[in-house]
């Protein structure tokens, strides 16, 4: 197991920590799973997962298809069963009580099963009435800010837009926990940041979010924390600047003049250096800055870059900086 739940969020380091006497004032997590396993039958669904995240995160839940994500966000909710472990949402044991959990939290999944025949405002209001506390002005500024037509029937709207409820659903009631499963998921790039602007006034007001996503690029935009999770087994928790730092781009810059190779062999972080005469590729980790100082001396054509895929970032990771033990 590599760098997890050691390390400690800010909020608890050992610089802050308090002395025992002390030790009731601290926070409590919102969330806590304790050796959290499934299995289906005999196939893997999470394997003793330890993770706290604390109030006022947003924590990135960050995982390739097939890892785990919605089995644990699963369990969370009550809807599953774990095979072993424990876990507390909002300080209730999900043994005791996942109706009242289901109560405080606001749930986003990202394959939502809404009643069909019902138009949007209908499902709304009916699920407004049934939870009770939903300021409607809130959700009429949710609508219109997501550009969401609650007049048709659901049954008869894009992905996308029955997403759309979804979210509003989910966020209606200002929980003081919001447990999103790739809520994104059929949204277009300007709802998606939409919904990101939404997601930080949320943070701003001291909420917390739990948000799975296998998109990098959503959990470093969003996300204070992120835990890994891949074939079941949570890999890593970081702080989303530690692994922002670590992070390796493939980059090719087309040039208008002749380049040397020595010029740029020596830039820290970089890998794998294809110099051709008036082209370069190759792999950087960290800072950008010194490569593209040293390649505006020239005339730039063009610059394109590749988002590292998952896995590419776990082996930056773990090989250039990141913490690892013997059974890694
Ligand atoms: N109802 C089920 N019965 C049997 N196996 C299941 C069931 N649900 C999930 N699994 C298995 O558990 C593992 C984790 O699946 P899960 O849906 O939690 O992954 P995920 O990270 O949410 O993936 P995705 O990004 O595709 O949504 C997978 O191997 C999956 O096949
Ligand atoms: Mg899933």
């Amino acid at each position: 197991m590599i760098n997890t739940s050691e390390r400690q969020h800010p909020t608890t380091s050992p610089d802050t920590e308090p002395d025992a006497k002390d030790r009731s004032a601290m926070p409590e997590a919102v969330i806590k799973l304790e050796g959290l396993t499934k299995f289906y039958g005999k196939s893997r669904g999470v394997i003793d997962l330890d993770l706290e995240v604390m109030p006022g995160e947003v924590f990135g839940y960050l995982g390739p298809n097939g890892s785990g994500k919605t089995t644990t966000i699963r369990m969370l909710l009550g809807l599953i069963k774990p095979t072993d472990g424990a876990a507390t949402v909002m300080g209730i044991p999900l043994a005791t009580d996942s109706v009242q959990i289901r109560r405080k939290i606001g749930y986003i999944p990202g394959d939502p099963v809404l009643y069909g025949n019902l138009t949007g405002a209908e499902y709304l209001e009916y699920t407004a009435n049934l939870r009770g506390g939903v300021d409607w002005r809130y959700v009429t500024k949710l609508t219109e800010r997501l550009e969401c037509d609650l007049s048709r029937r659901i049954d008869t709207l894009s992905k996308g837009n029955r997403q759309k409820i979804a979210v509003i659903h989910g966020l209606m009631h200002k929980p003081e926990l919001l447990i999103l499963d790739e809520p994104t998921s059929g949204l277009d790039p300007l709802m998606q940041e939409t919904f990101e602007e939404i997601i930080r006034e949320i943070k701003d007001e001291g909420r917390t979010v739990f948000l799975s996503s296998h998109i990098l690029s959503e959990v470093e935009a969003l996300c204070d924390r992120v835990g890994v999770i891949r074939e079941g087994k949570l890999i890593a928790v970081e702080d989303v600047a530690t692994f922002k730092s670590t992070q390796v781009r493939t980059l090719q810059i087309d040039f208008g003049g002749p380049i040397k190779s020595e010029d740029f062999s020596n830039i820290e972080g970089i890998r794998n250096l294809v110099v051709l005469e008036r082209s370069l590729r190759c792999d950087i980790i960290g800072s950008l800055d010194a490569l593209f100082k040293k390649a505006a001396q020239h005339e730039i054509l063009n610059v394109t870059t590749d988002e590292p895929t998952l896995e590419e970032v776990f082996l930056a990771f773990y090989n250039d900086g990141g913490e690892t033990d013997d059974a890694a």
